[in-house]
């Protein structure tokens, strides 16, 4: 190999490990604000990759603490459980900021279903209660533990996983998520309570089961 090839290589090798390490926003989850604080505009008229912030002049101390997070989800539901949404539209100074949480209160027996998240990777510490956590890999390896108060858990980003009380207690949970809006998708409801509906062929072969099951699970989310 000429030396010139030889440092062209090299040089490729180097700019391609940068591009793996650096945190360029085109591999990080939000990108990085370009300001100290954008409060979110929820109401703007403008349609953008984000939200566009209020006027600085507008904005007071009250944009910048939230209390949705401090009263406890109503888990009077068919799963027994309640997911309070602590991102950018509950919280609009979040925007921009690539960051967010949640509160998950899970009854006796209930069930946190099995869902994703398209835009984050979630990390989460039990406050209260026992809990089974599990997570599903893209090659289909169930990864779960028992976890009690003060354990935390991770889950990469867009992995389904879940959390099932089974405990004698209720059960609490705060998540952090590395998105203002990290999308939720319910695995469940996505595809049996989608609108419109799924046609019913598409169900039946991808779960090898005929119109009766399909109907029947239809009319839970339906
Ligand atoms: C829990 O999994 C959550 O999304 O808050
Ligand atoms: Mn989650």
């Amino acid at each position: 190999m000429s030396s010139t090839l030889a440092h062209k290589s090299t040089l490729t090798l180097l700019f391609s490990a940068l591009l793996l390490s650096s945190p360029l926003p085109s591999l990080s989850s939000d990108p990085d604000p370009l300001q100290d604080f954008c409060i979110a505009d929820l109401q703007a008229p403008v349609s953008m990759n984000g939200f566009p912030c209020k006027p600085a002049s507008n904005v007071t101390s009250n944009d910048f603490f939230f209390d949705g997070l401090a009263r406890e989800g109503d888990t009077y539901n068919s799963n027994g459980s309640s997911v309070v949404y602590g991102n950018v539209l509950a919280f609009p100074a979040l925007n921009t900021l690539g960051i967010s949480m949640n509160r998950v209160d899970i009854a006796t027996d209930g069930l946190n279903a099995p869902h994703s998240h398209p835009r984050a990777t979630e990390v989460g510490i039990v406050a209260q209660g026992k809990l089974l956590v599990g997570m599903i890999s893209t090659s289909n390896v169930l990864y779960s533990k028992n976890l009690t108060a003060g354990e935390m858990f991770v889950v990469p980003r867009g992995l389904v996983h879940f959390q099932m009380n089974v405990g004698e207690e209720s059960a609490l949970i705060y998540t952090a998520f590395n998105s203002h809006l990290p999308g939720t998708v319910f695995v469940s409801s996505n595809l049996f309570g989608s609108r419109p509906s799924l046609p019913d062929d598409v169900l039946m072969k991808a779960f090898q089961v005929n119109k009766t099951v399909i109907d029947q699970i239809n009319s839970k989310f339906g």
